[in-house]
């Protein structure tokens, strides 16, 4: 099996889908990997240490070329995958709502395309999971994003001129990226809260040392939906939690918001009157801001100042730590493929009836096959 390691041109997109770790491990399953020349580059990673880890580095065509195995960031434009061969397998983040008609492009020429963000949320899946691996480290870098956006210190200090008050940081989402994000505001000594709608982050909140905002008068609302994610709130619970948020938030001087539901628009969380209300010179981070944003005003890809108030919308969050990101990535790929890898034919075979590989399986046979997208 040749595998081909992409180099991504989605812009601002650093990362690479393989690194020489996890090229060493294919290759120890009987592999052949081949790397698009420069594809690690901007992960910090030269074409010499994919080559000492074994790997051949060759432009585009020549590493499609006979290539069953093709591994990517971001879904690739299709017109770039000429020379593919049919039957092959391209795997990585293939944004599949975003990108519909590339899907139709991947099965219309015979490659079956696998997307690692459907994932099933289940234990044996865990180290196969982008979301999560991603996740984190987005939720690490929006506690130092805040902090580099903001002019004071985040611990207390006790210093000869006088005492500085340590930072009240508040996160609003405590999926993957929340927690992260709280344990990485406790790490620099911010004064730390949190809230979710899913009432069994409340002891997760209390582990890390922060302090739970939660609506407890609505009754009768866990706000959990299937595989742990969240479910749209009733308007009552709505009203409740602004209300609960708009005392809390005036308060604040770090807000980072992570809160998504699985196919619908992010939560609006934070109106421009609740922005109105912080100290100016405090800092929003909406790590939700690609998904249609859970603060009111703020803007993808710029950092925007309402009320004297700077609200941060980096994209592609994880690309800001390409190497680590990367690394992570890489060996998601690696633990899929590996869990699923034949050692007689040196490939991965993926039984039609797999939970796992019913979930991320898109395309098959010039098909699209992914009930997510039927319909
Ligand atoms: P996510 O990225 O979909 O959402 C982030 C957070 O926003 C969630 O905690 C969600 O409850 C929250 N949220 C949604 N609407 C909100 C609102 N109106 N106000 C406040 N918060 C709101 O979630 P993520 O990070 O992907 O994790 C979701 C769950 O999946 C977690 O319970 C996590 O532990 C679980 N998980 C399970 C895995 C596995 O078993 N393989 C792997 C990764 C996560």
């Amino acid at each position: 099996m040749k595998i081909a390691v992409l180099r991504e041109t989605a812009a601002g997109e650093k990362r690479v889908s393989a690194s020489p770790e996890t090229v060493r491990k294919f290759i120890a399953l009987g592999a052949d990997v081949v790397v698009e020349s420069g594809a690690g580059v901007s992960a910090s990673l030269a074409d010499a240490d994919y080559a000492a880890a074994g790997a051949t580095v060759a432009e585009r065509a020549a590493a499609l070329n006979g290539a069953g195995l093709i591994l990517c960031i971001q879904g690739p434009d299709p017109a770039t995958l000429t020379g593919a061969s049919p039957g092959a397998l391209l795997v990585g983040g293939l944004n599949p709502f975003g990108e519909r008609a590339r899907v139709d492009a991947y099965a219309a020429a015979g490659l079956e395309a696998l997307a690692m963000e459907f994932m099933p949320r289940i234990t044996r899946a865990q180290s196969m999971d982008i979301l999560s691996s991603q996740s984190n480290l987005s939720g690490y870098k929006a506690v130092l994003d805040a902090a580099a956006e903001y002019g004071r210190a985040f611990p207390m200090m006790m210093t000869a001129a006088g005492t500085v008050s340590a930072a009240r940081v508040f996160v609003m989402g405590v999926g993957v990226a929340g927690l992260q994000a709280i344990a990485t505001a406790r790490r620099l000594g911010a004064q730390v809260s949190a809230t979710d709608v899913r009432a069994a982050t409340k002891e997760q909140i209390e582990s890390l040392g922060a302090k739970p905002i939660f609506v407890e008068a609505v009754k009768g609302i866990e706000g959990e939906g299937t595989g742990g994610y969240a479910t749209e709130m009733s308007e009552e619970y709505q009203k409740a939690q602004a209300e609960l948020v708009s005392s809390h938030i005036a308060k604040q001087d770090i807000v980072i918001t992570t809160a998504l539901i699985p196919g619908r628009p992010a939560p609006r969380l934070i109106s421009d009157a609740q922005i109105a209300s912080m100290k100016p010179g405090s800092v929003i981070v909406d790590l939700a801001v690609e998904q249609g944003g859970n603060v009111e005003g703020a803007v993808a890809g710029e950092i925007v100042e309402k009320h004297g108030v700077k609200i941060v919308g980096h994209r592609n969050v994880p690309s800001r730590l390409a190497a680590d990101t990367s690394a992570l990535f890489a060996r998601n790929l690696y633990n899929f493929l590996s869990a699923y890898w034949d050692k007689d034919s040196h490939a991965p075979v993926l039984p039609d009836d797999d939970e796992i590989v019913k979930g991320i399986r898109l395309t098959k046979d010039g098909q699209v096959v992914n009930e997510r997208l039927s319909g």
